[in-house]
Parts: structure tokens; C-alpha cells; sequence
């Protein structure tokens, strides 16, 4: 059950259908994405600092959330300059970014209702400045991938260390799920 990034990342490529017009309208715009990335990072904090468990765990350690900010910006301006086009470095980054969520245990129930808080915002962003609906539509897609990483990764994390600590086969994990999902609706 190990992720491979690059394979992952061409998966949801097609699956969302982030096209090579999608990646010339980020590109074409990335300065204009670095110009409002702090703007963007300062609703994102605001938004995690009034939810009281996840502004303890924002200021849970010395300069966290001033790092927070600047690797914020740099996570931003990446959705529109793709790294590498999108590929093998991007994919394993937002891979790491998803392995240092579980770390710290940040959940799918924190990290859904925050990307649309950037989804939102850079909508109402693209909206006031008379960007394009496509420019939009390509952001909501790089945004999902992100997303999808972050959230994968946590059923990986999770499901690695149930089977290395027991020893089950990946079939009799799935089938557990499965059994503990029918008693629980
Ligand atoms: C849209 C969802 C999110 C994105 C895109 C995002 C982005 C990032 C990035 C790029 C990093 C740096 C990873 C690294 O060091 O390699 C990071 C770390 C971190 N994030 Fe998030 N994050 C998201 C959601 C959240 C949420 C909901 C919380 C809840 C409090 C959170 C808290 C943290 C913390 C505490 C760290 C580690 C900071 C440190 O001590 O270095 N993130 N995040």
C-alpha cells in the first residue's frame, strides 16, 4: 500500500482533467499568484486561528505559524508555476506536505473545510480583479490534487502501520474495513 507520488499525481491529472490549457493559464499567471499569495495565506491563518483546536496546534511551538506563513506562499505560487511542469518534483512534494500533516495529526475533518477556505477566497480574489472563469476553473483543479494528496496520504500513513504492526495481508485489512463500515451503518 506505498504511494507512489508520480503515479499518483498522473491519476488524478486525468482524473480531474487538468489540462495542458489549465497549466499555460497557471503559468501565464504566476506572478499575478505570488503577488496575492500573502494575501491568500493571511484568510487561510485567520481562518485556522477561530478554530480553537487548530490554533493550538498552530501555536504549539516557537515561530511555527511564521514558517507557516512563508512555506504557505511558496506551496501558493507552486500550484501556478507547476515546478517541473507538474511532475515528479511536484508530486513528491505535495506528498511530503501530506506525510508532514499525519505527523502532526491534522485530519481530513481540518484540511477539507481549510483548502476551501483558499478556494473561496482566491474566487472571490479572480472575481474582483476581472480574471477569467478558466483561470478559476484550473485553479479548483490544482487545489483538489493538492487536496487529494494530503488526504491520501492519511488513509496510507494509517493503513501502513495497521499492517506492519500485524501483519495482515492487505486483503484481510480491506475486508476488516469493509465488515467494520456494515456494523457501523
Ligand atoms: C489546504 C490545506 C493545507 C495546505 C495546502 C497546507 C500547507 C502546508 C505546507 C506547505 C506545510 C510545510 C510542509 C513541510 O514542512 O514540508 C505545512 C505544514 C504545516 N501545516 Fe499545513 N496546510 C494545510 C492545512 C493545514 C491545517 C488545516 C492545519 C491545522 C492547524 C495545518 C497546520 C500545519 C502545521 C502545524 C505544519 C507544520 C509547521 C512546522 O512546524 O513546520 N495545515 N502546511
Amino acid at each position: 500500500m506505498t504511494l507512489e507520488p508520480n503515479t499518483f499525481m498522473n491519476t488524478m491529472v486525468d482524473r480531474v482533467d487538468f489540462t495542458a490549457a489549465d497549466k499555460a493559464l497557471l503559468k501565464a499567471n504566476a506572478d499575478w499568484g505570488l503577488a496575492i499569495a500573502t494575501e491568500m495565506a493571511d484568510h487561510f491563518y485567520s481562518y485556522l486561528g477561530r478554530d480553537s483546536e487548530m490554533s493550538t496546534i498552530l501555536n504549539e511551538s516557537e515561530g511555527r505559524i511564521h514558517r507557516l506563513r512563508e512555506t504557505f506562499v511558496q506551496w501558493f505560487h507552486e500550484m501556478f508555476t507547476g515546478m517541473d511542469d507538474w511532475q515528479f518534483n511536484y508530486a513528491t512534494r505535495r506528498w511530503r506536505i501530506g506525510l508532514v500533516h499525519v505527523q502532526i495529526g491534522i485530519g481530513p475533518q481540518h484540511v477539507v473545510p481549510a483548502m476551501a477556505v483558499v478556494v473561496q477566497a482566491v474566487g472571490r480574489k479572480l472575481k474582483a480583479e476581472g480574471k477569467t472563469t478558466d483561470l478559476q476553473e484550473a485553479l479548483g483543479k490544482i487545489c483538489m490534487i493538492d487536496l487529494a494528496f494530503i488526504e491520501q496520504a492519511y488513509v496510507e500513513v494509517s493503513s501502513s502501520a495497521v499492517l506492519k504492526e500485524t501483519g495482515w495481508t492487505e486483503k484481510l485489512f480491506k475486508r476488516l474495513v469493509s465488515t467494520g463500515a456494515n456494523s457501523m451503518s
